[in-house]
């Protein structure tokens, strides 16, 4: 089996892929006979590379992962070409090692402007075969069109079965959990629509600023950065109907139906169901931050949001009167990515008035700690009177599972090599979010929707609250 990194000395190699990789050799999960050749403009040699990889492994690895003597055995696997991705001629170089009757694996961790070179000069050379896979990262794209190009030029070289489509929150582990809890229990699926549930809430939040990725970042915002992707697949697996069976093809069936349904933005009113935030300096943990538009690579006068928030409406029988908030934001308060399901009032209140109802929330919380509370209303034990209090059911995963869970990197880049497509993303949910997402800036630039200024460390802009409040609901910030 052979690896080709295209993008080799790049940010994604360094910190995600190469270490994946070691990792895998390290537990014995990569073939001693696998090859790992790395690509990229620079004019070095594979010893030179090999050392900027063993820097990387020693800086991104923690202590008891790096061992000396597993970093050299896997260092033989790698070598460096250098490549000029215009020029077909070089690709040449490629040939020795991409042969037929092996497996050949073409990992694009480049800018998407490159993705149609690459695949024209591999298929010139004649380097596809029947086994290779080509592997792109999200964005796919920056609008519907340009990733139907996209798809298009991979689909002259490529079948649909070939192509791996990225997006690694579906490699996390709780995010599979996902479908665990909602299609291995009969208890929550029963439960799962308008009839019991209220609202549900998404956010996925961080306190990381742009860790040197300004130019990039301002080119794309939290919109095409995280909503498009990121949010918009754990929408999916929340709201999806059960699919037939947990293969690939009834999952991605099953939200793609989600991403069509969900109900463009009316006119006039997006000013009450998108917010778009910018954050200014403040503090995280007692540090201080820039303002957004203090950072490197970012124009001074940008207008890029870092933080998004919105209300969606998914038009189907199951989620019909039933708002989902979706938020997501950089240099925000914390780093969390949780699913809050809130549900509805009990439809008669037995107990005196003066006694606090409160309604049940399941709180699914996917990063940093994988957990699970349901929380629920009991009698409080008093010598007189009848009090109620709300407690939760907690379910913490680090108490039952010890053991380190794979990467998100780690766990895609098996699946590659086992060729299982279940955790990546089809041409036509890919496109079919776009189109949302499409709609969304252009109704969010036609009407003139400000972007608001948040403080760096904040939950993002007050506008935000009163988003949700409008529903009679909060964001679920703090854990009372
Ligand atoms: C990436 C985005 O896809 O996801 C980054 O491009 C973001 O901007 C990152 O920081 C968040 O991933 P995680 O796994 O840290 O939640």
């Amino acid at each position: 089996m052979n690896i080709f990194i295209f993008g080799g000395t790049g940010d994604l190699a360094s910190r995600k892929l190469l270490p994946a990789l070691y990792r895998h050799f390290k537990a014995h999960r990569l073939s001693a006979h696998a090859k790992i050749v790395s690509i990229g403009s620079r004019a070095i040699n594979s010893s030179e590379y090999q050392i900027l990889v063993r820097e990387n492994l020693e800086h991104h690895l923690n202590e008891s992962e790096f061992d000396e003597s597993v970093c050299s055995e896997f260092l033989k696997l790698i070598s460096f070409l250098k490549i000029d991705f215009n020029k077909a001629d070089t690709f040449k170089l490629l040939a020795d090692n991409a042969l037929d009757g092996s497996r050949n694996i073409y990992y694009l961790a480049v800018s998407p402007i490159f993705y149609k070179i690459i695949v024209d000069n591999l298929n010139l050379q004649k380097l596809i075969f029947s086994s290779s896979s080509i592997i792109v990262e999200k964005p796919i794209g920056r609008d519907h069109s340009s990733s139907v190009e996209i798809n298009h030029a991979l689909a002259q070289h490529f079948n649909e079965h070939q192509i791996f489509r990225i997006d690694h929150y579906l490699g996390k582990e709780a995010v599979q959990n996902l479908l665990a809890l909602r299609f291995g229990n009969i208890i929550f699926e029963k439960i799962w629509s308008n009839i019991a549930i209220d609202h549900i809430q998404i956010t996925v939040s961080e306190t990381l600023g742009l860790e040197n990725r300004g130019s990039y970042y301002d080119e794309t915002g939290a919109i095409k950065d995280m909503l498009q992707n990121h949010l918009l697949q754990i929408l999916c697996l929340v709201a999806m109907e059960p699919p037939t069976n947990i293969n690939s093809e009834s999952i991605r069936d099953e939200k793609l139906k989600v991403l069509r349904s969900l109900r463009p933005l009316e006119g006039n009113k997006n000013d009450q169901q998108v917010v778009v935030g910018q954050y200014k300096d403040g503090a995280i943990n007692a540090q201080p931050k820039k303002a957004y538009v203090e950072e490197d690579g970012v124009n001074p006068n940008s207008m890029t949001e870092t933080f998004v928030a919105l209300k969606l409406w998914i038009d189907n029988w199951r989620w019909s009167g039933v708002p989902f908030f979706l938020r997501t934001g950089k240099r925000m308060s914390e780093k969390k990515s949780e699913i809050v399901v809130q549900f509805k009032s009990v439809p008669h209140n037995i107990f005196d008035s003066k006694i606090m109802q409160k309604d049940n929330q399941l709180i699914i919380r996917l990063q940093p700690e994988e957990s699970i509370k349901l929380k629920i209303m009991i009698k409080k034990p008093s010598a007189s009177g009848f009090y109620l209090q709300e407690l939760p059911l907690d379910l913490l995963f680090e108490d039952y599972y010890k053991e380190d869970h794979l990467d998100a990197y780690e766990r895609l880049l098996m699946d590659i090599i086992e060729n299982k497509p279940s955790l990546f993303m089809r041409r036509d949910e890919v496109e079919e979010a776009w189109v949302y997402i499409d709609q969304l800036i252009t109704s969010i630039h036609s009407s003139d929707i400000n972007i608001s200024k948040y403080n760096a460390g904040s939950w993002g802009p007050s506008s935000a609250d009163l988003l949700i409040a409008g529903h009679e609901a909060k964001w679920n910030n703090e854990e009372d």
